[in-house]
C-alpha cells in the first residue's frame, strides 16, 4: 500500500492503545515522525515507556488527550499525512475525529474486519467532512493472516465545525452504519 507517502511523512494512530498499528508503522519508515494519541492516561503513560525502551523518542510524540480536543489543538489541526485507526469506533466515529487532523490529500487508513463492506463508508456524509473513499476495502497478507483495511483521502479541507464536541461523535454518529445511505 504506497499511495504516495514520500519519505519522512507525518502520521498519527487515533486510539493507539498498546501501540497498534502506530509503533509498527515508526519501525517500518524510520524516516517518518508521528504522535501515538489515546484518551486512556494509563494507556498514553505505557505507550511513552515503549517508544522511550525503543529510543524513538525524537521521532515519536505521546498524546494523552480526547480525539476531538486533539482536533482542535493548533498543532495537530490539518498536521498529518497519515491517520491510521484501529479499533476506534464505528467508521463515522473515526472519520470525524481524523478527518480534521489529516492535511489536504492526507490519507486516512483503517483497519476493518473481515466482513466488512465500502457499504460501512458512506459516501455523502463522509464528503460533509472532506474525505472520499479510495477504493472499496483491501486486504493484506501478513504473518497473522489477511488484514483489511479502508484507505479515505482528505480532497477537501475538513470545515470548521468538526469535530464535534467531546462525546458527541459516538453518541450522535453521522450516519447509522446498519442503515447506511446510498452512495
Ligand atoms: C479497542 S482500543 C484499540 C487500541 C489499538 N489501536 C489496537 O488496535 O490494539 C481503542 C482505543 O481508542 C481509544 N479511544 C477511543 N475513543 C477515543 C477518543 N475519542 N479519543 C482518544 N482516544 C480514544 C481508547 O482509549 C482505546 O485505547
Amino acid at each position: 500500500m504506497s499511495h504516495g507517502l514520500a519519505p519522512g511523512f507525518r502520521f498519527l494512530d487515533l486510539g493507539a492503545g498498546g501501540g497498534l498499528p502506530g509503533l509498527v508503522i515508526a519501525g517500518r519508515a524510520p524516516s517518518s515522525t508521528g504522535v501515538l494519541l489515546d484518551g486512556r492516561t494509563e494507556r498514553a503513560r505505557l505507550l511513552e515507556g515503549h517508544v522511550e525502551q525503543l529510543g524513538w523518542g525524537s521521532r515519536l510524540a505521546v498524546a494523552a488527550v480526547r480525539a476531538e480536543l486533539a482536533a482542535r489543538d493548533r498543532r495537530h489541526r490539518g498536521a498529518f499525512d497519515l491517520v491510521v485507526a484501529r479499533g476506534f469506533g464505528p467508521p463515522p466515529v473515526t472519520a470525524e475525529c481524523a478527518a480534521p487532523l489529516l492535511r489536504l490529500g492526507g490519507l486516512l487508513v483503517v483497519s476493518e474486519p473481515p466482513e466488512a463492506t465500502g457499504a460501512r463508508w458512506a459516501a455523502e456524509p463522509l464528503s460533509a467532512l472532506g474525505l472520499e473513499a479510495v477504493g472499496p476495502v483491501a486486504a493484506v497478507e501478513t504473518a497473522a493472516g489477511q488484514a483489511h483495511y479502508q484507505v479515505l483521502r482528505q480532497v477537501r479541507p475538513c470545515p470548521d465545525r468538526w469535530p464535534r464536541r467531546v462525546g458527541i461523535p459516538a453518541k450522535r454518529p453521522l450516519y447509522q452504519v446498519d442503515a447506511t445511505p446510498p452512495g
